[in-house]
Formats: structure tokens, C-alpha cells, sequence
């Protein structure tokens, strides 16, 4: 069962029919009780197609269905929805209980009921004994969790957020995302999840929708996304990769320089592009052929190396251009000048389309 479901969406804003569009058509599904977030750079459309699972912006084409219920037509108070925004914009003057309480109150529910349940919600969320403060008496952390409980306390089918961190320090960030994510599987919500940060997105998500200027470029599980990536847009979005031209044979093997890669994928003969992960890079000694078969390895010479307690970052020059790598092995550090055989291993490699 789709908790949310998208057919081929598309939104312009205004009126006018030659405006461009926001959104240009597109399809997902957001299981039941799973969590999807929806990342790309800023102005790619996130906060566009959130609004439409909302109802608070309505599809210039296209259909959104919720529970398998046609919603396309729906207004926000019909969808059963709550969405936490960025400024999560608690009432200053109401204190925690109030504020929480404060949507059951205007949808009828009698004083005490929606006191008790809002006490309950903020239990949830891990915030007991500030009932009576004020929002300006709490930290950025303790308000965050204030806002997630009162999106929670009404129970909706679907809960959304639209860059819900980052207004925090990268500490609490990756605190308050570690919550979400226990309390979205404990409660077993619904959840679309917008984010322009790759690293919450991996950390948070069953799937992850990866948008460019108004299309989905990519959709997948965090290990499809990062492993697989199937353009130059997405690996280098998720995560540092850098992107080699290559040549892909006959025999359909891809020569990067002087390393051979079996793609995982066919692809045709011609100009296509490897992304590399840093991590992805084996560093062997001058002269020693590389790990990945024939031609042997790639010979390059350090420039610039960085050590950043668990791992250190090296800038090689090679045949390629220069060649950024991160390696976790501190035991043997090089230094600058150091000749060096450099192959790849089998993850964090992808072949995607050129040129
Ligand atoms: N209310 C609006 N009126 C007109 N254009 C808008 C409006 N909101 C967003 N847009 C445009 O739609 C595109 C997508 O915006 P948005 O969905 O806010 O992107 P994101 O959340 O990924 O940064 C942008 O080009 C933006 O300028
Ligand atoms: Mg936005």
C-alpha cells in the first residue's frame, strides 16, 4: 500500500502558460509506514512537490493519490496531513503544552483531552517537564522538538518536513535526525522528507528521490544512490565523486587511462564517464601493477597530503589529471613527493553516460 503515490506531476506557477515549470512530470511512491526523502540543490523543486502532497499547492497536470484515495483535489484539511517547516514557528506567547495542543484544540478536542495527548506527544519526542516554558526559554533543540510534536500529537497518515534541521548546529543536526529516523521506524510513519544535504538523506531514508530542475534524476534505496549512481549529476550530488572520461570497448570492459573496469551494467562502445569515490581509490607502491587486472595501475605522484585523525586526504598527480583519495590506512602515511601505483577497488566506481 502507497502511503503517497505521484503520476506524472507537473507544476507551473501563476498563470501564465509560458512560465517554466517547477515541476515537469513526475512519478513516485511513498510506501506505507517508509520514510522517502527528496534532495537536490536548492530551487530543483522540493519544496514544490512537498507542497503538493499537502494540498497547499494544487498540480498544474497530473494525479496524487493517498491511501490509494484520489487526492489531486484536495484541500490541506482533507489529506490528513501535518508538515514540520524549516522555521518550525511555534507560538510565542502559548507556552510547550499550548503550543502542542494547540492544532487538536482547533480541530474540537476539549482542553484537557488535547492537554493529555499533547503531554503524550511530547513524551514521544523525549521532552518531559518543560510544559510551561515559553519557546524563547528553550533551546534551538528543545523548539525543534516541541514543533515534531505538535505535527505529531494529530496522528496524521502522512508527515512531512521540509528541511527540518537546518536552522541547527551540525552536532544537534545529526542528533535530531538520528530521532526522526527512530521515532518515524517506531511509530512506523509515513514520512516525505525534504533535504538538500546528502549526508541526512543517507542517513535517514528507505528511499531517497534525487531531483534536478524539476525532474527526478535518480530514486532508490541509500546503497543504489551512492553505490549505483546512474548519471554524473547524481554521483557527484551524493557524496564527493570525482568524474574521469573513459572509453568504453568492444568487449565491453572501460578503459580509464590505463585501468580496465568491468561495468556492472552493459554499456555501448564509445566516450562514457567513470565517477570515483575517493575511498575507492588502492594506493600500491611505485611500480607495482594495480588490483585491477590487465594494464596494471595508474602511476602517480603525491602533491599534497592531509591528515584528518581517521583518515588522510591525498591529491595525486597522474596520467588522468589530478586524482583526490581518502585513505583510512594511517599506519604507512605518505608524504609529499611520494611515488605511488594507484588502482581501484570494487566500490564506489560507477560508469555513467558521456560525454
Ligand atoms: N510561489 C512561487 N511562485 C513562483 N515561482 C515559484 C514559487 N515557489 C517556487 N517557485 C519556483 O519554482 C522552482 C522550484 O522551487 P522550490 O520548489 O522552492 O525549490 P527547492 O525547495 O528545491 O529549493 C524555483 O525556480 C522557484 O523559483
Ligand atoms: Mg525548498
Amino acid at each position: 500500500m502507497n502511503g503517497i503515490e505521484f503520476r506524472n506531476v507537473t507544476k507551473r506557477y501563476g498563470t501564465d502558460a509560458s512560465a517554466p515549470m517547477a515541476v515537469k512530470g513526475i512519478s513516485f511512491e511513498v510506501p506505507v509506514g517508509t520514510l522517502t526523502t527528496i534532495l537536490g540543490p536548492s530551487g530543483c523543486g522540493k519544496t514544490t512537490t512537498l507542497r503538493m502532497i499537502a494540498g497547499l499547492e494544487s498540480p498544474t497536470s497530473g494525479s496524487i493519490f493517498m491511501g490509494g484515495r484520489d487526492v489531486t483535489t484536495l484541500g490541506p484539511a482533507e489529506r490528513n496531513v501535518s508538515m514540520m517547516f524549516q522555521s518550525y514557528a511555534l507560538f510565542p506567547h502559548m507556552n510547550v503544552i499550548e503550543n502542542v495542543g494547540y492544532g487538536l484544540r482547533m480541530s474540537g478536542v476539549k482542553k484537557n483531552e488535547a492537554t493529555d495527548r499533547a503531554r503524550e506527544a511530547l513524551r514521544g519526542v523525549g521532552l518531559v517537564g518543560f510544559d510551561e516554558r515559553l519557546p524563547s526559554e528553550l533551546s534551538g533543540g528543545q523548539q525543534q522538538r516541541v514543533a515534531l510534536a505538535r505535527a505529531l500529537v494529530l496522528e496524521p497518515a502522512v508527515l512531512l518536513f521540509d528541511e527540518p534541521l537546518s536552522n541547527l548546529d551540525a552536532r544537534l543536526r545529526r542528533e535530531m535526525r538520528e530521532e526522526i529516523r527512530a521515532l518515524q521506524q517506531r511509530l512506523k510513519l509515513t514520512v516525505a522528507y525534504v533535504t538538500h544535504d546528502q549526508s541526512e538523506a543517507l542517513a535517514v531514508s528507505d528511499q531517497i528521490i534525487v531531483m534536478d530542475h524539476g525532474v527526478i534524476a535518480q530514486r532508490g534505496t541509500p546503497e543504489q544512490l551512492y553505490g549505483r549512481p546512474e548519471s554524473e549529476f547524481v554521483a557527484g550530488f551524493m557524496g564527493e565523486a570525482m568524474v574521469f572520461p573513459a572509453v568504453a570497448e568492444a568487449d565491453g570492459s572501460v578503459a580509464l587511462g590505463p585501468l580496465r573496469l568491468q561495468p556492472r551494467y552493459a554499456v555501448a562502445p564509445g566516450t562514457v564517464k567513470v565517477a570515483v569515490r575517493p575511498e575507492a581509490w588502492r594506493i600500491g607502491a611505485s611500480g607495482l601493477s594495480g588490483v585491477s587486472g590487465a594494464g596494471g595501475g595508474l602511476p602517480a605522484t603525491l602533491r599534497k597530503a592531509a591528515y584528518l585523525g581517521s583518515f588522510y586526504e591525498y591529491g595525486f598527480d597522474t596520467t588522468l589529471g589530478p586524482v583526490f583519495v581518502v585513505s583510512t590506512d594511517l599506519s604507512q602515511p605518505l608524504a609529499a613527493g611520494a611515488q605511488a601505483t594507484l588502482s581501484l577497488g570494487a566500490h564506489g566506481v560507477s560508469v555513467v553516460p558521456g560525454p
